[in-house]
């Protein structure tokens, strides 16, 4: 194993991804960020810097931190923000998985004014997929807006916004896009130069290419395609697949799909790659918006619009819905074991005519703790405060840190039923979990539940997942992972307004830490 070090400078830049300038973070100076790659078994060592007006933490989505909670980069979770002009040093070893991962910033909505990046770990084991592909690619597709997250915040949490949450100006593919200025007028104020362009991606005919696509936007869910080639679906969230032949996927936010395109058609034209929004989960339309968000296939190098780029005949949804996972077998044999406890998670949003609009869970709307609740757990844990150890939702913590403590080492069953008319995509920290049943349907019939909580033979492994607009999912994770982890809708704006649980798991071993005094010096500034 080797260490692979990497300083990220975080500040605020006027850059214009697709033509319009905007403040936004960038890391280095560039968006989207430096691609992260390391193997399995190696040390990564982030030394990231502080450049904002505001704090700021950087989470690894999709990797484990086993026995590094305090490096998951959750601000208010397993830690304080690096303040304004401050620095801290990320440094975790990546074990027990491989694949598609990304990074971005865990504070607020900042994760979608720019700072995210690529995360691609590499195993021996890769090798068993190499079969299906000659070349190995990343596809960054997000959501864009032309105005800083914080400024579009305060509208959308104020009172009577339910379901108002700001709409896409546009979407970036490989961090650039086409953009009309004359869409804006003449006294827009935005400052729109004519010049941006679509991405293109060459490949040349014969081969195969895998292209690792990650949703690293704010909020829309993406229909991807291309056009005349049908593709294959080889790993989704780090779990390597066996091959699903599809024409169109949809990626949630946080979401990751490999997927393989072969370059067999003709070379006489180009082809779009699609990455259509679902406009399904937008309360709102915005005029400025054109949600068939594409990039350039080309066999030739050249950037010429398609003339007969023929785009799938299926039709695009019509719902707010995700790829169903159990279309999906893992490449890797994996067995989930019976569930030893079942906890049961209802997500809504609740209006009140002068209260500000909340997103809850199980009647707790997540704000970001002062202290960090893994710091409160530690310290609370080793003055022997029982109740650190109550199991089921802990009594320890303030009302808004809805805290589930999961005794000894459980398998965890887990309902998460949406009661909201937009799809959640939820994202669990420091796991990933089969996917045991989900349905479109509010309502989970629990006579099914003895099948279910058996050995389930190889079902799909993942970590984020997108629970349909008045549906539910069944999730099942192995709860041996000590630390504070966070299981949120991973679109900030919901985030943002409290759509956010933690778990504690393994309390006995978290009792014998001595967080690192680099961490704990976050709080002290
Ligand atoms: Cu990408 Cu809290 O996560």
């Amino acid at each position: 194993p080797s260490t692979r070090e990497y300083n990220f400078t975080l500040s605020e830049v006027q850059l214009s991804p697709d033509g319009v300038f905007r403040t936004m973070i960038a890391i280095n100076g560039r968006f989207p960020g430096p691609l992260i790659r390391a193997n399995t078994g190696d040390r990564l060592i982030i030394n990231v810097q502080n450049n904002l007006p505001n704090g700021t933490a950087i989470h690894w989505h999709g990797l484990f931190q086993n026995g590094t909670n305090w490096m998951d980069g959750t601000s208010g979770i397993t830690q304080c923000p690096i303040p304004p002009g401050g620095r801290f040093t990320y440094n975790f070893t990546v074990e027990n998985q491989f694949g598609t991962y990304w990074y971005h910033t865990h504070y607020s909505t900042t994760n979608g004014d720019g700072p995210v990046g690529p995360l691609i770990i590499h195993s021996p084991d890769e090798v068993k997929l190499q079969k299906y592909y000659d070349v190995d690619q990343v596809v960054l597709m997000q959501d864009w807006y032309h105005d800083y997250s914080q400024a579009l915040l305060p509208d959308y949490l104020a009172s009577g916004s339910e379901n108002g949450e700001p709409v896409p100006d546009n979407g970036l593919i490989l961090g650039t896009n086409y953009f009309n200025c004359s869409k804006l007028g003449p006294d827009s104020g935005y400052v729109c130069e004519q010049n941006s362009t679509r991405a293109a991606l060459t490949v040349e005919h014969g081969k195969r290419y895998r292209y690792r696509l990650i949703n690293t936007g704010a909020f829309a869910t993406f229909e991807f395609s291309i056009d005349n080639h049908p593709l294959s679906i080889i790993e989704a969230d780090g779990t390597a697949t066996e091959p699903l032949a599809v024409h169109r996927l949809e990626i949630a936010v946080a979401q990751r799909y490999s997927v393989v395109l072969t370059a067999n058609q003709s070379t006489a034209s180009n082809y779009w790659m699609r990455a259509q929004m679902n406009t399904f989960c937008f309360g709102d339309d915005n005029p400025l918006l054109d949600a068939d968000v594409r990039a350039l296939i080309t066999y030739t190098n050249s950037t010429i619009e398609p003339t007969n780029s023929i785009d799938w005949k299926d039709a695009l949804d019509v719902e707010c819905v995700g790829l169903n996972s159990s279309l999906l077998t893992p490449f890797f044999r994996t067995e989930a074991p019976p569930a030893t406890v079942f906890y049961a998670l209802a997500a809504n949003f609740q209006i009140g005519d002068y209260a500000i609009d909340r997103a809850y869970i199980n009647g707790t709307s997540w704000t970001m703790s002062n202290v960090p609740t893994l710091n409160q757990a530690v310290a609370g844990l080793q003055s022997s405060n029982s109740t650190f150890t109550t199991s089921g939702v802990s009594s320890a913590f303030s009302a808004n840190q809805y805290v589930i403590d999961v005794p000894d080492i459980a398998v965890v069953d887990l309902l998460i039923t949406n009661y909201d008319e937009g799809g959640h995509p939820f994202h669990l920290h420091g796991h990933s979990f089969w996917v045991v049943a989900t349905s479109p349907d509010q309502y989970f019939d629990w006579s099914t539940y003895s099948a279910l909580n058996t050995t389930l033979p190889n079902v799909m492994k993942r970590d984020t997942i997108m629970i349909d607009a008045y549906g539910w999912a069944l999730i099942r994770f192995v709860a041996d992972n000590p630390g504070l982890w966070a299981l949120h809708c991973h679109i900030s704006w919901h985030m943002e307004s409290g759509l956010l649980m933690q778990f504690q798991t393994r309390n006995d071993i978290m009792k014998t830490w001595e967080l690192p005094a680099d961490v704990l010096g976050l709080c002290a500034t």
